[in-house]
Order: C-alpha cells, then sequence, then structure tokens
C-alpha cells in the first residue's frame, strides 16, 4: 500500500492507474477504523474489481466540527488504521495534514442549502458544510470513478449524492449498509467514548428503530411511530433524546399520516457528552393492510 501525504504525491500515483486504464474507487475516513469502514472497503474492492485500485483517506477534518465540539478529543490511531488498511486490500492511503489541505485564507465552501440545515445540521450548524467541502476537495484531488459512504450517515449520504448531483461531478456515490454489534449498536468510532452504563444502555435506539418497522407494517402513522419510539427512548433513563424524525427515504421531505412511501426513521441520542445517531428505512404496509385513522 503506497502512503501519500501530500497532494502531488496522491495525484502522480493517481495519473500511473489512469494512464494504466484503472477504475479507482475512494473511500474516505477520519480515521479510527472499525468493522464499519472495513465494510466500506469491501465495497469498494468489490466494485474495483481485480484490475482497479482502491485508495482510502485518513483525515479529521476541522471543518465539520463545531466550536464545542470533540475534534481535539477525537480518537486517533494512525498506526493501527494504517495495518488495518494494507490488510484490506488498500492501495493506497491519502494521509495528509490539515495544512496540506486548507491554506489559511481559503474562502470557498461547498453547502447543500436546505440538506445542511435539518435534522443534524440543526444540531450542528455549519457541519454538512465542513462535509460538503471537504469531500468536494478530496474528490477533487483523488478524482475517484466511484466513493463508498456508509448508510448509517444517512443524512450526510443524502447531502453528499445532492452536492454530486447538482454540481455535475462525475463520480458514482456508493452507499454501504450499516454494521453492528450483535447487540445492535451501529458501529462508530464514538462508541469507544461510551461510559460502560452508556455502551450497555445504547442499544435502545436499535430497539426503537425495530419496533417502528414493525408500527409501520400495522399501518401506523408516522407521527405515532414518532411519538412510539420516543416513548422507547426516553424509557432509557441513560439516554438524552435529542431529535426523532421520520422522513422521506429519498428527498427527506417531511411526512404525515399512514406511510405512502418508504421513509426514514432518523434519531439522535446523547449519552453522556456523545452523541450517537443511527436510522432505518421502513417500508409502508402493504396495500392490503387495513390502515389504522390518523389521528
Ligand atoms: O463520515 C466521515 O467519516 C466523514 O464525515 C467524511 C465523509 C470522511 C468527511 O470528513
Amino acid at each position: 500500500m503506497e502512503i501519500c501525504t501530500t497532494k502531488a504525491a496522491i495525484r502522480a500515483q493517481l495519473r500511473d492507474w489512469r494512464a494504466q486504464g484503472r477504475r479507482v474507487v475512494l473511500v474516505p475516513t477520519m480515521g479510527y477504523l472499525h468493522a464499519g469502514h472495513l465494510a466500506l472497503v469491501q465495497c469498494a474492492r468489490d466494485d474495483a474489481g481485480a484490475e482497479g485500485r482502491v485508495v482510502a483517506s485518513i483525515f479529521v477534518n476541522p471543518t465539520q466540527f463545531g466550536p464545542t465540539e470533540d475534534l481535539a478529543t477525537y480518537p486517533r490511531d494512525t498506526a493501527r488504521d494504517t495495518a488495518m488498511l494494507r490488510a484490506a486490500g488498500v492501495d493506497a492511503l491519502f494521509l495528509p495534514e490539515v495544512a496540506e489541505i486548507y491554506t489559511p485564507d481559503a474562502q470557498t465552501v461547498v453547502e447543500t442549502t436546505e440538506l445542511a440545515r435539518i435534522l443534524i445540521g440543526k444540531l450542528r450548524p455549519g457541519h454538512f458544510r465542513g462535509v460538503a467541502t471537504v469531500v468536494t476537495k478530496f474528490f477533487n484531488i483523488i478524482q475517484p470513478d466511484a466513493a463508498c459512504f456508509g448508510e448509517k450517515d444517512y443524512q450526510q449520504l443524502a447531502v453528499i449524492r445532492t452536492m454530486v448531483r447538482d454540481l455535475d461531478i462525475p463520480v458514482e456515490v456508493i452507499g454501504v449498509p450499516t454494521v453492528r454489534e450483535p447487540d445492535g449498536l451501529a458501529l462508530s468510532s464514538r462508541n469507544v467514548r461510551l461510559a460502560p452504563e452508556d455502551r450497555a444502555a445504547a442499544p435502545v435506539l436499535n430497539a426503537a428503530l425495530v419496533q417502528a418497522e414493525a408500527l409501520a407494517q400495522d399501518g401506523v402513522t408516522a407521527s405515532r411511530i414518532r411519538s412510539h419510539v420516543r416513548a422507547t427512548l426516553e424509557s432509557e433513563p441513560r439516554a438524552d433524546v435529542q431529535s426523532v424524525d421520520i422522513r422521506d427515504a429519498d428527498t427527506l421531505a417531511t411526512v404525515s399520516g399512514p406511510l405512502a412511501a418508504p421513509a426514514v426513521l432518523l434519531l439522535a441520542v446523547r449519552f453522556g457528552a456523545v452523541l450517537l445517531i443511527d436510522n432505518r428505512v421502513i417500508a409502508p404496509a402493504p396495500p392490503s393492510h387495513p390502515k389504522e385513522e390518523t389521528p
């Protein structure tokens, strides 16, 4: 695995591979890798094929952290990450310092104006502007044919798909299903920061999502699914519920009444200082199912 810390070095590597006609698939990460990231790498490996090349990046992007957020304490272990990526069959790792990516007088940003302000964007103002800007920069530096992102960060995936569509960026965006612990907790680099009692309580997110899916299949309305889910989450004393939303699975527009199309249930819950997010796409009840009355 080639390790490139500068834009010039990764571009030179990519130039060679492109000249050889190879497909290039990117896996952008902020490091502290877990099995969820390895699923992204596996997806990239499968998509690239034997002749293609997989590039991973590790960059803890400062512009997507708010002033009171956990940038300084974000977990890092580059030696371990590098070994994991090498073992997973990554061909090149882009590992830049902050100064390589951002000049102090940079004044250009990328923002999905609507999507960046709702849901997590309301809890974390500026977060999706930071994500969209750094992903655009990485797409420009690496110019991959495709890039893999986890469905766990559902709104992030929607932001990136929208940005690619709106700006005609020639990169295929591939969503990869969430990887979970045996007790249902979605894998996240933040999980290691949970206190043991919070770690024990956190599977309540997945339990609430599974409950929502069953309710949707019974024809329960969006607002009642939401209140059932909120009640389940609030029954866990360690869970500080930040948001429970049901949105159209494609557009993230609000939905009401019995579900008429696939919807996504999005949760944001704090355990101590750690904000966990999770989601599940829930299908509407089959057409023959008697619909519950809208309250
Ligand atoms: O999902 C992440 O790890 C980050 O938001 C990303 C996409 C690598 C951008 O910094």
